[in-house]
């Protein structure tokens, strides 16, 4: 893990935020690299998700919205996180973790009181994780969304507006203007990407647990009849767009949810084995029709679905399938890094699926010479409109190569004093690190079939 944190910083994958100002806990910021793969990942969710379906549709709704939506949601009075204290250094963590740790598995909806009798029975085992005494204060429930002050000029804390802490809201407030102005039928879809902030006790492991995040979120809604029915189907197709994004097939399982919120009629992760274990990278969930009824009851607005042709009219079931950006980035990072010895060196790649990788092609020039570097720009030229293209002339050609294995870039182009004769270039392929030389009018159709 610390390598790989190593190599997001030095190569400009992941910043901490506010660093200059001794840092702010919990909230990355995404360098030039990171911002190319978040979007590369978004992307690829986007196209499996609403570029190739016919019947799910694309939403961005506001991080802002009536807080009467979380009332409505049970956020307000149930999105928390029990917490307790170190009573000696006082840290403050997160009893399920702490549990955790220690392998006992504490259910998100759990009481106070039950988290309590479970911290009691094992107070002796459980270790603060700064100081490593075992003298905990009694766990108090503590609510995970971020309040705001937009809107308030009066200066008091009464009625706070709150930034989302989930973007699937957006989607069922929306679930009547998308019927009427999209004409769609059930089942179908609404997908949206976008940032969601909560206040995590303890967010660690770096950008797998952060206070500010982006998820991917699609809800689908479907007859109550079929709940189960789509549910599987897009358990299967999850895990699907994870294997497709490379990840090998070892680090990712699904796990259960054993103690179900009562609307819920199923609901598993998929899982990742990160470097520090085994964790959720996104849920899929049955959630009824809990959630089209919450807001119709609070909203007064009926949420429902009336088919044309039979005349039934009800409300719809939903399936979500709810991932994160950073954690995928993190699975797809830590899948992808490998170290290879090289003669005496140990060769570090990024061996990240091409799709993903923040440039597709670097171009070295092999000197700084302008009589270099004019052809490798109209080189550059050629392929930027299609390709995501590096052009590197710093230190020597070793070290390109290596700085871009690194970064995964999956081919190199070296422009190279026969390149002004034969008007040729050598492509070196990241994983072989094998090398031939293409002409330069042959290089479009080149890549075109490796990509
Ligand atoms: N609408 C359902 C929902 O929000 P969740 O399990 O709380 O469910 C879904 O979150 C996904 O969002 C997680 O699987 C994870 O990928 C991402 N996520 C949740 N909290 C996060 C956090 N604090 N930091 C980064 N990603 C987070």
């Amino acid at each position: 893990m610390d390598k790989i944190v190593q190599l997001c910083k030095t190569r400009g994958f992941v910043f901490s935020s506010s660093e200059i100002y001794g840092g702010f806990a919990a909230v990355y910021d995404y360098g030039p690299l990171g911002v190319e793969l978040a979007n590369n990942v978004k992307r690829a969710w986007w196209k499996t998700m609403v570029q190739e379906r016919e019947d799910i549709v694309g939403l961005d709704s506001s991080i802002f919205m009536s807080p009467r939506i979380w009332e409505a949601s049970g956020h307000v009075g149930g999105f928390s996180d029990p917490l307790t204290e170190c009573k000696k250094c006082h840290t403050r963590s997160r009893v399920d973790h702490l549990l955790e740790e220690i392998g006992i598995m504490a259910d998100e909806k759990m009481t106070e009181a039950q988290i309590n009798k479970l911290l009691d029975e094992n107070a002796k085992k459980i270790k603060c994780p700064k100081c490593g005494k075992s003298d905990f204060s009694p766990a108090k429930s503590f609510n995970l969304l971020v309040k705001s002050n937009l809107g308030n000029f009066t200066g008091d804390d009464e009625d706070p507006v709150y930034l989302r802490g989930e973007t699937c809201q957006g989607i069922y407030v929306n679930f009547n203007n998308v019927v009427d102005s999209m004409h769609v039928k059930i089942p179908f879809g609404i997908a949206q990407i976008g940032k969601a902030f909560r206040n995590e006790i303890t967010a660690r492991q770096f950008i797998f647990r952060t206070r500010e995040f982006e998820q991917m979120e699609m809800q689908y809604f479907v007859h109550p009849n079929d709940e189960m029915r789509f549910y599987n189907e897009w358990k299967e197709k999850r895990m699907q767009f994870y294997l497709d994004l490379g990840i090998n097939k070892e680090n990712l399982k699904w796990h259960k949810h054993e103690n179900l919120v009562f609307y819920a009629k199923e609901a598993y992760d998929i899982e990742y084995n990160f470097p520090f274990g085994w964790k959720e990278l996104e849920g899929v969930h049955a959630r009824g029709d809990y959630d089209l009824t919450q807001h119709s009851i609070h909203s007064g607005q009926k949420l429902e679905f009336m088919n044309q042709e039979t005349k039934e009219k009800y409300t719809p079931h939903i399936v979500e399938t709810s991932a994160g950006v950073a954690r995928t980035m993190l699975a797809v990072l830590a899948d992808a890094y490998t170290e290879e010895k090289v003669g005496d060196d140990i060769r570090v790649v990024l061996k990240l699926n091409k799709d993903l990788t923040p440039f597709k092609i670097a171009i070295l020039p092999l000197s700084k010479k302008e009589e270099l570097i004019k052809p490798a720009h109209d080189i550059l030229n050629l392929l930027k409109s299609k390709y995501n293209c590096d052009f590197d002339i710093t230190q020597s050609i070793g070290k390109r190569y290596r700085r871009q294995d690194e970064i995964g870039t999956p081919y190199c182009v070296t422009v190279d004093f026969d390149t002004l004769d034969d008007k040729k270039v050598t492509v070196r392929d990241r994983d072989t690190m094998k090398q031939e030389r293409v002409a330069i009018d042959k290089l479009e159709e080149y890549f075109s079939e490796k990509f």
